[in-house]
């Protein structure tokens, strides 16, 4: 075997994972366009990508009409919704496969259009700064969803606190100029995120929440300008929570979704945090299997999550294993559409007929 330490099965939570190669959340835009269900179509996708003993994390997934900014994203706050889901999971599960769902509030990266003519909200004026009250219903919300995601039948759940989006707004200085208990200082500022991921910690115990987060990440108009004091308070915050894992996306990918590039001569995440953390640690980012099973072997981190490439190989652990050719992926049809970039890439053995 090519990249042993890929390989090597990892206890995460209750779950004994067979090896590390998980499948980045991906937002893919492919769920009912009126109610935000996922379909049949999203099933086969999930079913496909499944392995025995191999996590993935499903999409982000507003855990509230309100958190939504983009069309045919999947939602976790109706009855259809967990319906839908039950679905994903089922076919995840028939192969012995592990799904946490990603949960998610874009807050800002919105606009009125998607609530009947409301403003999105923010940390800040920019557009609504959310009032005291409601950073409450956040809270609820999120536990709500939570809840969703576990009558759904998912394994666990992971806060989405990266990218731009709500609870990175709250997080960073240049999002966050409030001056209640939610703004101000580091604690403050990071009051949010915790709080959410304790509401989801209550529903799931500890050992079945992962958090994502960016930090020194640039999507979405983000970007903190000192990170470290920032994230070394968040890290060793969530360090004391006993998570399921830590999740974090390495800053040379922080715009993956949107364009090729890589930057180069930005810190590593999960170099610079790893020392800070205990428990397990899943980093993304632009990995080969060679640097995916490096980054293991060196201790950097304990799971390599696969974005772009888990789209364009459904049997991505089974070719990193083999060493098998990587097929190249169609930036076109990352988001929106139908079979097309989705579900028609086909496995290795359907490339080469025994
Ligand atoms: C099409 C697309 C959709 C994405 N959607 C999400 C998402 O829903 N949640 C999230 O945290 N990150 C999302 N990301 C970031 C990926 O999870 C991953 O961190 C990034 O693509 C870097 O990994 P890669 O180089 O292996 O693709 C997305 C990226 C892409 C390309």
């Amino acid at each position: 075997m090519k990249f042993p330490a890929l390989f090597k099965p990892l206890q995460v939570g209750p779950y004994k994972l067979a090896h590390r190669v998980a499948m980045a959340p991906l937002t893919r835009m492919r769920a009912e366009r009126e109610n935000f269900a996922p379909r049949p179509l999203n099933a086969e996708y999930y079913g496909q990508r499944a392995t025995k003993g191999g996590l993935i994390i499903a999409e982000a997934s507003p855990v509230l009409s309100h958190g939504r900014g983009n069309p045919a994203t999947p939602g976790i706050y109706s009855e259809a919704q967990i319906a839908g889901w039950r679905k994903v999971v089922d076919a995840v599960h028939a192969k012995g496969g592990i799904i946490f769902l990603q949960l998610w509030h874009v807050g800002r990266v919105s606009h009125s259009s998607y609530h009947g003519g409301q403003l999105p909200v923010s940390a800040s004026a920019t557009p609504r700064a959310l009032e005291t009250a409601e950073v409450k219903d956040v809270v609820e919300a999120f536990r709500q969803g939570a809840k969703n995601a576990l009558a759904a039948g998912f394994d666990g759940v992971e806060i989405h606190g990266a990218n731009g989006y709500l609870l990175e707004q709250f997080l960073q200085s240049r999002s966050n100029q409030r001056s209640d208990q939610y703004g101000g200082s580091i604690e403050n500022r990071a009051r949010l995120l915790l709080e959410v991921t304790q509401a989801a910690i209550d529903v799931w115990g500890a050992n079945r929440v992962g958090v994502r987060l960016s930090p020194h990440g640039i999507a979405n108009d983000s970007g903190e300008p000192d990170p470290m004091p920032l994230y070394t308070h968040v890290v060793k915050a969530l360090d004391k929570l006993g998570l399921a894992y830590l999740h974090f996306i390495e800053p040379r990918s922080s715009g993956a979704g949107r364009a090729d590039v890589n930057w180069q001569n930005v810190p590593s995440a999960m170099v610079l945090f790893r020392p800070l953390y205990s428990g397990v640690l899943m980093t993304a980012g632009g990995f080969t299997g060679e640097s995916a099973n490096a980054a293991i072997a060196e201790g950097h981190a304990d799971i390599i999550a696969f974005g772009r490439i888990f789209i364009s190989n459904p049997d991505l652990p089974r070719r990193l294993q083999h060493d098998y050719p990587i097929t190249p992926y169609n930036r076109a049809t990352f988001y929106g559409g139908e079979e097309k970039g989705y579900t028609d890439y086909p496995a290795y053995d359907e490339l080469t007929p025994a």
